[in-house]
């Protein structure tokens, strides 16, 4: 029964995922484009596969091995190559390769596959060499190949597609992957002068496993038991102890010890001390099981009592985009290896075997530990002269029955809809002392997520896009350096360097505080977000609640507002920004909700409003408000205020029409109902709508030169331009008198044949016919109108018509752009980024002078 308990809680998983899976959805609250943030990046032309970082001792130099060739790069910016050498495959190995059937143009190349420190001026570098994996020393001073010419089976896999891992311990390469050209023989060895040893081949060691990390753990210093340095591998294996329809895969974790010689007679040149356990990572309450590790790291911080493993999973049947963190504590994980007990095989029926709890008697000094200072007062000073019968044991035992169980007994976090691929987690303590464990997470398709827990809810503060393409990022560094944090990635096309925050857009105190990001807080003083790893000084007065509670935040004091005229019967677009996903934007007219259900209003990317067939009753103060939901409470605050005020335009016929309005400086363009002067080539705005935040001009933008006079760009919708509206009518006109002109001729030429009696039997017909045809002609005027206010709500319609366009009908005081801005709304992603890269120059709703330049044109004219 112990046994089909977990068989058939594997079955359920792979089940009920699916329909289990919607629940799991923690949405990042903020997404950063490619672009829109500040990252640097790596490539060299023409060379790809950028799978092994290391970072230097001293933190200063990245080295980045890729495809044939590995790269020193500024640690602070890795656009600055420092050095580079070549190791290319020559063309008879090359060859060699192809004819095994393998590809010349992608299998048979070098793709380097460890890049490990071997001394102060020297790195252990092996590449897969056209299936001939071969190791060689890279001298840093010099940064040239030694052309040692290792035989690298072993250590490094012969096929790229291969699975490896590898670190160096006391300059012995601890490593696991395939041994032999097919990687059907698995081994983690240890590539050592005086004591190389290896894994046994046979499936009880290790079957079909892909290898994911290993690391080395050392002994505590404070320690009396004498123990050993200890080496872990994690990876996921084929189950010898379910039996399943199909291969069912195990995520586990094995452990060798430094000191190990190996046997004298039995096991010798194997591992007496390796062991392996299963991993558990689930959610009992909802049959959830992940079991495929896809990373591990390993967090080591002075707070800390004992190094966490965090690992990454997915599960095996991944249709929908499932991932798990779970975090095991290193003292579980060494007591599974302790004090656990061991599996064993047994044969049952014929020749079917299963593997079971063993229960029996276990020999002493106990199977696969570690010598301690216990096993050496028995005089076991060294694995070679441990117990025949305890070698054989572990030979035979290398599998625990017990499993190691995650800290919380559950998953650290689950998310659905992305293959998380890599992690990277830092601790670090916030300004009320508190420890949190921010979590790296890179997707595959090129993003990174940073998750913190707080309570009991996963919060993902933010998304970043650290590749522009989205193709899977393979290998996660952070640096720890003081005052420089910075998480580097590579992918299959370069190397990105990502700082660990972007305080610095958060703009108001509110927005800082919402972040609810450990890295940030906002200093009053400054009026900034800032980045506390970078910040020097005493932080007394900064602001920062990981509760995302908003009260400590200075009012608002100087709260400023925008005002806009407008026209009766035109359409108003009032601005609102905000980035974080987990907002709700709302707005309030007078002090009531807005109903967005409402005809009369309509909301512009979930955030602007747009208010139709204006009138008196709809001046007044605009309000626009986020929600956001915080644990559990809704956060309010106050993003914009726009004030709304009807103009008395005394002048006679008009026509309003919707302008798209661009006011200098301001690259956010609003439409803008605006009447026209039948016969005066001026329009009149009577409207307009800007941008809640203030924006000063920002030179790159400017597309009217540096003149301080307060100018209206009207951008290149035909419509626009009042010339277009005569042309427009005229043109009317002229085919209306056509028309009449050949409808009188048809009925000269139809009354001529009637008469003659060409028609006898259709003439009455075509007579009744005529005359309803002649009912048709209407007001042209009244027609365009229609046309005109259908328009106003649908601004896509607007292009269409650019071809018919002449040539630009105003003069001077406005210009054509031919931009693209407004030929479409814009979207809030170009919105967000322009306000950040403006609003550093002003402050928020500082926007008084604009708005009088703005307004005093429209009187001007
Ligand atoms: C190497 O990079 C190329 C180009 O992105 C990609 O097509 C290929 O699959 C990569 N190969 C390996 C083994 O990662
Ligand atoms: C990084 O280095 C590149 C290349 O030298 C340079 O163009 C860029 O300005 C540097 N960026 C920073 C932030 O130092
Ligand atoms: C590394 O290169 C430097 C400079 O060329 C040289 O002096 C040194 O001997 C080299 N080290 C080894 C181990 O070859
Ligand atoms: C690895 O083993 C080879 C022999 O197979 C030996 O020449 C080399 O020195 C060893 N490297 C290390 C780092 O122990
Ligand atoms: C995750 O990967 C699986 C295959 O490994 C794929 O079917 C699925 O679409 C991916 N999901 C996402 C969200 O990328
Ligand atoms: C250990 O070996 C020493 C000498 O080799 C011997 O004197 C001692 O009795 C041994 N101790 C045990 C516990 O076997
Ligand atoms: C516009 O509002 C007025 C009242 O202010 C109303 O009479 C008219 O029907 C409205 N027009 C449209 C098209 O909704
Ligand atoms: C929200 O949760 C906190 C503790 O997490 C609790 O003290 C508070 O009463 C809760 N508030 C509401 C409105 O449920």
């Amino acid at each position: 029964v112990r046994m089909r308990a977990p068989i058939w809680g594997l079955l359920l998983a792979l089940t009920v995922l699916l329909e289990m899976a919607v629940a799991f959805a923690p949405v990042p609250r903020i997404t950063w484009e490619h672009g829109e943030v500040g990252l640097l990046q790596f490539h060299e032309p023409g060379t790809f596969n950028y799978s092994a970082l290391l970072m230097s001792e001293d933190e200063d130099t990245l080295y980045v091995g890729a495809r044939e060739a590995v790269f020193a790069v500024n640690a602070l910016n890795v656009s600055e190559k420092q050095h580079e050498v070549y190791w290319k495959v020559s063309e008879d190995k090359k060859a060699k390769c192809a004819e095994k059937g393998k590809s010349k143009q992608t299998e048979c190349l070098n793709y380097i596959r460890v890049l490990q420190p071997l001394s102060a001026t020297s790195l252990y570098v092996c590449g897969t060499n056209a299936f001939q994996p071969t190791c060689d020393h890279l001298n840093l001073t010099s940064f040239k190949f030694l052309g040692k010419n290792e035989d690298g089976k072993g250590r490094c896999p012969f096929d790229p597609a291969h699975s490896y891992t590898s670190v160096m311990v006391g300059g012995e390469l601890y490593s696991g992957t395939s041994y032999n050209f097919l990687g059907s023989e698995p081994i983690i060895s240890r590539n050592s002068s005086h004591s190389p040893l290896r894994t046994e081949y046979a499936i009880p060691w290790l079957n079909e496993p892909s290898f994911v990390f290993a690391d080395v753990i050392q002994k505590s210093l404070d320690s009396t038991e004498g123990e050993d340095d200890r080496v872990y591998f994690f990876f996921t294996e084929v189950s010898v102890e379910y039996e399943f329809v199909f291969k069912l895969m195990i995520p586990r974790v094995a452990r060798v010890c430094k000191g190990d010689q190996g046997g004298l007679r039995t096991l010798q040149k194997k591992w007496t001390s390796f062991l392996k356990a299963r991993l558990i990572c689930s959610r009992p309450d909802s049959g959830l099981v992940f079991n495929i590790l896809q990373d591990v790291f390993v967090l080591r911080a002075p707070g800390l009592k004992e190094p966490v493993f965090y690992a990454l999973f997915t599960p095996q049947l991944n249709n929908v985009g499932l991932s798990a963190v779970c975090a095991y504590a290193l003292t579980s994980v060494e007591a599974v290896f302790a004090r656990g007990k061991y599996m064993q095989s047994a044969t049952v029926e014929q020749s079917h075997t299963k593997w079971v709890r063993y229960n029996g008697p276990v020999p002493t000094p106990r199977p696969g530990a570690c010598i301690d200072s216990e096993a050496r007062a028995a005089n076991y000073t060294s694995s070679l002269n441990l117990p025949d019968k305890t070698l054989q044991f572990v030979k035979d035992h290398p599998l625990m029955d017990d499993s190691v169980t995650p800290i919380g007994n559950r998953p650290r976090l689950i998310k659905k809809g992305v293959n998380y691929t890599q992690i990277v987690v830092d601790r670090t303590q916030v300004l009320d002392g508190t420890f949190y464990d921010v979590m790296f997470i890179s997707t595959d398709q090129g993003a990174l997520h940073k998750a913190v827990i707080l309570g009991n809810e996963v919060h993902v503060v933010e998304e970043t896009q650290l590749f522009q393409d989205s193709e899977p990022v393979q290998t996660l560094l952070l640096s720890s350096k003081k005052g420089r944090r910075f998480v580097y990635a590579g992918s299959n096309s370069g190397v990105v360097q990502s700082p660990l925050a972007f305080c610095g857009k958060h703009s108001s105190c509110e927005d800082c505080v919402l972040a609810r990001d450990p890295y940030c807080a906002w200093n009053p003083a400054t009026m900034a977000c800032i980045t506390l790893y970078q910040a020097e000084g005493p932080s007394r007065g900064w602001i920062q609640e990981m509760s995302g509670d908003t009260s400590s935040c200075p009012d608002k004091s100087k709260e400023s507002f925008r005002k806009h005229f407008f026209k009766h019967g035109g359409t108003a677009e009032l601005k609102c920004f905000q980035n974080s996903n987990l907002a709700r934007v709302v707005w309030k007219f007078q002090n009531g909700l807005l109903k967005a259900e409402s005809p009369k209003y309509g909301l512009v990317g979930r955030k602007h409003l747009l208010i139709f067939n204006l009138s008196e009753g709809d001046s007044g103060v605009y309000q626009c408000l986020s929600e956001e939901r915080v644990r559990n409470k809704t956060v309010s605050q106050l993003l914009a205020k726009h004030v709304l005020e009807m103009k008395v335009v005394p002048q006679t016929p008009m026509l309003p029409t919707l302008l798209a309005v661009h006011t200098e400086g301001s690259r956010i363009t609003s439409k803008v109902p605006v009447a026209f002067t039948q016969g005066s080539s001026s329009p009149t705005p009577i409207l307009q709508a800007t941008s809640p935040r203030g924006i000063t001009p920002s030179p790159k933008y400017s597309s009217t030169g540096t003149s301080r006079e307060p100018k209206i760009v009207i951008n290149t919708f035909p419509q626009l331009h009042s010339k277009t509206v005569y042309l427009k009518s005229s043109d009317n006109r002229l085919l209306m008198s056509l028309f009449l002109f050949i409808f009188v001729l048809f009925l000269c030429l139809f009354s001529y044949n009637c008469y003659k009696g060409y028609l006898p039997g259709q003439c009455l017909k075509f007579r009744s016919a005529l005359l309803l045809g002649k009912k048709k002609p209407k007001s042209e005027f009244s027609d365009l109108e229609q046309s005109v206010k259908e328009t106003l709500v649908e601004p896509g319609s607007f292009s269409q018509q650019n071809g018919e366009q002449p040539k630009p009908a105003l003069d001077t005081g406005y210009e054509t752009e031919q931009d693209t801005i407004t030929s479409k709304v814009p979207t809030d992603r170009e919105d967000s980024q322009r306000i950040d890269e403006l609003s550093a120059r002003d402050k928020p709703f500082d926007v008084k002078c604009e708005l009088k330049f703005a307004d005093s044109d429209a009187d001007g004219d």
